[in-house]
């Protein structure tokens, strides 16, 4: 299975990171329920990032889940040497892994690790980082999403960063066509149909699902305003 069978033209995908962890599984029943195809899956290290979040461990007792419900898992790996864990996530049910390319040095081969698991893969880059040199990473790895952070990555619940549009534009005019560009951190219904019109396709929502306490209904709230006109 690819991103081209998976997306309906764009995704919200609820950040379970952001989730009543507690309550895991019924989270994702309701999304599910309320339409959504696509989980982000959070992982930090304690390096990378400060904080260490989800492994694959807990991944593996929430895939069937998602799995039977005709969902997908979307692995945001903010993680040091990525390439030691795509094989465990892999195992534990990941569908698409994506990586930094700020402590990558081989997208190439940690594509090529993903792939022969039977992975989609991305690369990332933190608001910091130079767009030509994803750019030119991602074109070589041939990665099927670049991920834009709109925030510095770590938590969620953050302010998204404007910067983001312009960036956006600059992959979008970079990238070809068939390679998504996602974006993470502060996406809401105040900025998701601008981040449309700029290009992104793929939309994280952590604290703009979870923030709310009908989920289903803020889930379809983005939705709908990704795809309305600026
Ligand atoms: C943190 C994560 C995000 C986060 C998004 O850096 O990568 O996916 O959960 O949360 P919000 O949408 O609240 O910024
Ligand atoms: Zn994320």
């Amino acid at each position: 299975m690819s991103w081209a069978e998976w997306t309906r033209g764009i995704e919200v995908e609820p950040s379970l990171y952001a989730s009543d962890l507690s309550r895991l599984a019924e989270e994702v029943e309701t999304l599910l329920a309320a339409g959504t195809r696509v989980f982000h899956w959070d992982v930090g290290d304690g390096h990378f990032i400060p904080p260490i979040t989800m492994g694959p461990i807990v991944l593996q007792a929430i895939s069937p889940l998602v799995h039977a419900a005709g969902g997908v898992l979307d692995c945001h790996l903010m993680v040091a040497a990525p390439e030691r864990h795509i094989t465990q996530f892999a195992e534990a049910g990941a569908d698409s892994v994506t990586v930094h390319v700020e402590v990558c040095p081989d997208p190439t081969e940690v594509v090529g690790l993903a792939r022969e698991h039977g992975l989609q893969a991305g690369l990332s880059l933190n608001p910091e980082t130079s767009i030509e040199q994803v750019a030119t990473a991602a074109l070589e790895a041939e990665v099927d999403l670049v991920l834009c952070m709109s925030v510095h990555p770590g938590y969620s619940g953050q302010k998204f960063i404007p910067d983001a549009f312009e960036r956006i534009r600059a992959l979008r005019e970079l990238l070809p066509g068939s390679m998504r560009i996602q974006v993470d951190g502060g996406v809401g219904l105040e900025n998701i149909a601008e981040l449309h019109e700029a290009g992104a396709t793929l939309f994280v929502a952590g604290a703009s699902v979870f923030g709310h306490e009908d989920r289903g209904a803020a889930y379809r709230a983005l939705v709908e305003q990704a795809t309305r006109e600026t």
